[in-house]
């Protein structure tokens, strides 16, 4: 593959994801003397980031790289995205440290903390129903059971939205994100999918102007709506838009990731023996997997970043408003950095993984998805003695999200 050879593997189609993303093409890439660069039609081309320490350059160095122009290929049409500069995602210095400020301050770690016993309420109750359903079925979907009642509620809990609404939102925030309608949709055009998450973002919008407009009293007091529209240090305060746009980026951002780390880790579980023995020998050795699990299917697969002036990076000349597709998925198996990347170990050790970015944009949260996946795990290992898996990973077509529509195992109770 030469530096310039565009039609090898067309990064921008979800069809080139599934079955699985394009680990070797990837890797192809990551040998070249140049960044790798690809044309679209009807949206700008990009150029590839690939080696671990090439992200690292380009997600610390937000002066360069700018978020303000789209955050997904499928977002990324040229022209300034319409959230920037109000969305903590879209924002660049040094309205982005403002942001940041406000939204962090709203998540304290005494917020953290009482949401643990929550989060592991609902670890308990799905596990519960996922057992029941083993028993009368002889198997679940991990997917529809156990991933993704997960964040769902948790993100409710989040946000302080009440539970009969909490599906509704789960399935906005998924079209906004996968560009897809739902489980088993087919790769469309890049126009459907704008299409398709332009309409999940105007309904997630609409839905948080009317409960925070018409009806404030169903939103928790303690929830992070009402944080937002509350918060207040150094006698700044976030805009009305800012609020709908920063519940926005929460709901969009602690769904469908959560969602598909786990039920793509689950797999790679099941799919090794002994290793279910192993954990449940130890609970102190959830959290080393679950950061395999984060590295090895990375759930966000890129991002997106625009140059802002001349610069060189992996030997390639960059100009002002070049695009930069920074690939998670492909760093976070760079061999530099990862021995044996292609293979899953489940105490790797040190993991030094992409999954959540580094520098300014680190994921804000990081420490209730961890939270959320050890508290399932946790609840699982106790409770079940062995996962045997019925069906491979089926895969939603998405060059973004690695997104797992469905998993079927048999559940045998400890
Ligand atoms: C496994 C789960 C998750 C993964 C893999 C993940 C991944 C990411 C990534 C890659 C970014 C950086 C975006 C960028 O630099 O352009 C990010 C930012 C962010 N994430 Fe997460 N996320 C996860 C869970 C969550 C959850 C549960 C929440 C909410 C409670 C959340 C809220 C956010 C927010 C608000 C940002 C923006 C931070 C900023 O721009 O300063 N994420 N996340």
């Amino acid at each position: 593959m030469t530096a310039t050879e565009s039609r090898t593997v067309d990064l921008a189609s979800p069809a080139e994801f599934v079955p699985q993303p394009p680990y070797e093409a990837w890797a192809a890439m990551r040998r070249l003397p140049e960044l790798h660069w690809q044309d679209r039609e009807g949206a700008p081309g990009f150029y590839s980031v690939t080696r671990h320490d090439h992200t690292r350059t380009v997600l610390r160095d937000v002066k360069t790289y700018s978020s303000e122009w789209g955050m997904t290929l499928d977002s990324t049409l040229g022209t300034r995205d319409p959230a920037a500069g109000l969305m903590i995602e879209l924002t660049d210095r040094p309205r982005h440290a403002r942001l940041r400020k406000l939204v962090t301050a709203a998540i304290t770690p005494q917020f953290v903390a009482s949401l643990a016993p929550i989060i592991q309420g609902h670890a308990t109750r799905l596990v519960d129903a996922a057992l029941r359903d083993n028993r009368s079925e002889g198997m679940v979907n991990v997917v529809t059971a156990l991933t993704a009642p997960m964040p769902r509620l948790t993100i409710g809990s989040i946000l302080g939205i009440p539970e009969e609404d909490q599906e509704r939102v789960a399935a906005m925030a998924s079209r906004a994100i996968t560009g897809t309608e739902g489980p088993g949709a087919a790769a469309p055009t890049l126009a459907e999918r704008r299409r398709c998450s332009e309409t999940g973002n105007n309904e997630l919008l609409m839905y948080f102007v009317e409960i925070i407009e018409g009806e404030p009293h169903r939103l928790s007091e303690n929830g992070m709506v009402r944080r937002l529209m509350d918060i207040e240090l150094d006698e700044a305060r976030l805009t009305s838009d800012e609020v709908l746009l920063n519940c926005l980026n929460l709901a969009i951002g602690g769904y469908e990731t959560t969602k598909n780390a786990v039920a793509a880790g689950l797999y790679q579980l099941a799919s090794r023996p002994g290793a279910w023995q192993w954990l449940r020998e130890d609970h102190a050795r959830i959290d080393a997997m679950i950061e395999e699990m984060l590295r090895f299917d990375t759930p966000a697969m890129h991002l997106i970043r625009t140059v802002t002036e001349p610069t060189t990076l992996g030997g390639t000349r960059l100009a002002e408003g070049d695009t930069v597709c920074v690939w998670l998925s492909a760093a976070n198996r760079d061999p530099e950095v990862f021995e044996a990347p292609d293979e899953f170990r489940i105490d790797r050790s040190p993991n030094s993984h992409l999954s959540f970015t580094i520098g300014p944009h680190f994921c804000l949260g990081a420490v209730l998805a961890r939270l959320e996946m050890r508290s399932l795990f946790a609840e699982l290992l106790t409770r079940v003695e062995s996962v045997e898996p019925l069906s491979g990973l089926v895969r939603r077509p998405s060059n973004f999200i690695a997104g797992i529509d469905r998993f079927d195992v048999t559940l045998r109770p400890a």
